[in-house]
């Protein structure tokens, strides 16, 4: 059990504030700019952690696996709240304690994420492909046919749902059921500060999915199929699998990071291409620069714009002492933004020679599902390109997602132009 009591003082109060202000979820870039320049490794009371601003700070701290954990690192979300509710939220607070393949450090880390890769080889993510295409037309077309339409409520949101469910081996009549777990789950992550309510919230999604998942283990164990819940159930490494609580944690990560990291993905590439006319022009006419956007896509809006890890051991990070069960959080979205290591980096630039980011993250937890996440953009494009070539976003209809850990429109209403 960790210890909660308040062991700092915050520098820069007037900064911290703005962490959990409403520009956080509109525009965060000039706040990040103030951290990266003002306060690059600074303490904050608002989130109860380190946070890291800058490009090379950030990736260190992604990679250093000697003094920063995984492992139970969101039981550290907890640290705001009281007694009585952390007593009542000991349900969440268990399940989180649990290893799982982003959950944990060597060595449990290295035998799950070579268990989950199995499942995720280059020649089963490319056989994906057609399916993806697939769902992107039985989306885009009967939308593009309707007139007016939310991109992000008909596309960007459903289709990598459906997708991961799928690939998880659940029946099609349940699918619907992923869409509500996986934000339920994430509402309470994704905000600046840990509250009460969507933590509960959360709870109860996930000890549903749980049940739910238990079941759906059980029946592929005793009657294996072609899908990734059997895939990882089977798996084994070293003569190794996974425990029943790993899988069942791995299955909840596998959902949720794949699905609104990629959603937010899909609606910022959509959207900052429609309102960058010359380059959405110059991407129709030559298909090359498509892969070239979606990484500066990935670059300018990081999807998820927050990382985080617990102090394994206290240490000193740039001068600074973090002490064990510390929490620090690594801002992907101001280390992509950071002028020290990408020229003009508050500007949109698909034909950019060099495009760095660390949106997938760094090291050893580089994100199993990049090369699944970038198809998915891709597809998605081609089929609104296919569709709608003169798409343009109705004005005034794009409004960003009220989260602080992740970025994307929650709306974007699309029309022919013209
Ligand atoms: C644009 C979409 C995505 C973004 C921005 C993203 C981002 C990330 C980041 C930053 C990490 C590193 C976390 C850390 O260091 O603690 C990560 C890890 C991970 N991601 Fe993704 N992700 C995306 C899509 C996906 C998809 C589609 C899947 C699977 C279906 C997925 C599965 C995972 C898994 C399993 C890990 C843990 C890897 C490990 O710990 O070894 N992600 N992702």
């Amino acid at each position: 059990m960790f210890s909660f009591k308040p062991r700092r003082v915050c520098s820069h109060p007037a900064l911290d504030q703005l962490l959990v202000s409403p520009a956080m979820m509109v525009d965060p870039y000039p706040i990040y700019r103030q951290l990266r320049d003002e306060a690059p490794v600074f303490w904050s009371d608002q989130w109860k952690a380190w946070v890291v601003s800058r490009f090379d700070d950030v990736a260190v701290s992604l990679k250093d696996k000697e003094n920063l954990s995984n492992e139970n690192r969101q039981g550290l979300l907890f640290a705001g709240l009281t007694d009585d509710e952390r007593q009542q939220l000991c349900p969440l607070r268990h399940y989180f304690a649990q290893k799982d393949v982003i959950g944990s450090d060597p060595p449990d880390h290295t035998r799950m994420r070579a268990l989950v890769q199995k499942a995720f080889t280059p020649k089963t993510i490319n056989a994906l492909e057609p399916r993806i295409r697939e769902l992107a037309e039985s989306m885009i077309a009967p939308a593009v046919a309707s007139g007016r339409f939310d991109f992000i409520h008909d596309v960007a949101h459903p289709l990598p749902v459906v997708l991961i469910a799928e690939m998880l081996g659940a029946p099609a009549a349940d699918r619907h059921l992923f869409k509500k777990w996986s934000s339920d789950i994430l509402g309470f992550q994704g905000t600046g500060r840990t509250t009460f309510g969507p933590a509960m919230i959360s709870q109860t999604s996930l000890v549903a999915m749980f049940t739910y998942m238990n079941a759906l283990i059980d029946a592929r164990r005793a009657q294996p199929q072609d899908d990734l819940i059997t895939a990882l159930a089977l798996a084994e490494e070293g003569g190794k699998g996974f425990s029943r609580d790993e899988l069942l944690a791995t299955c909840n990560t596998i959902l949720t990071a794949g699905h609104e990291t990629t959603t937010n993905l899909i609606g910022s590439l959509v959207h900052l291409l429609l309102t960058h006319p010359e380059q959405w022009a110059a991407l129709k006419a030559n298909p090359a620069l498509i892969h070239p956007a979606i990484e500066e896509a990935l670059r300018y809006e990081a999807p998820k714009q927050r990382n985080f890890r617990r102090v394994k051991k206290t240490h000193t990070f740039n001068g600074v002492e973090f002490a064990e069960n510390e929490m620090v959080f690594q801002v992907i979205g101001a280390a992509n933004r950071d002028p020290a290591n990408v020229e003009n980096p508050e500007s949109f630039e698909i034909r950019r020679t060099k495009i760095d980011h660390l949106s997938f993250g760094y090291g050893m937890h580089f994100c199993v599902g990049a090369p699944l996440a970038r198809m998915e953009a891709r597809v998605v494009l081609e089929t609104l390109i296919k569709h709608l070539p003169d798409a343009r976003l109705v004005p005034g209809s794009m409004a960003w997602q009220e989260r602080v850990q992740f970025r994307g429109p929650g709306r974007l209403v699309l029309e022919r132009a013209g």
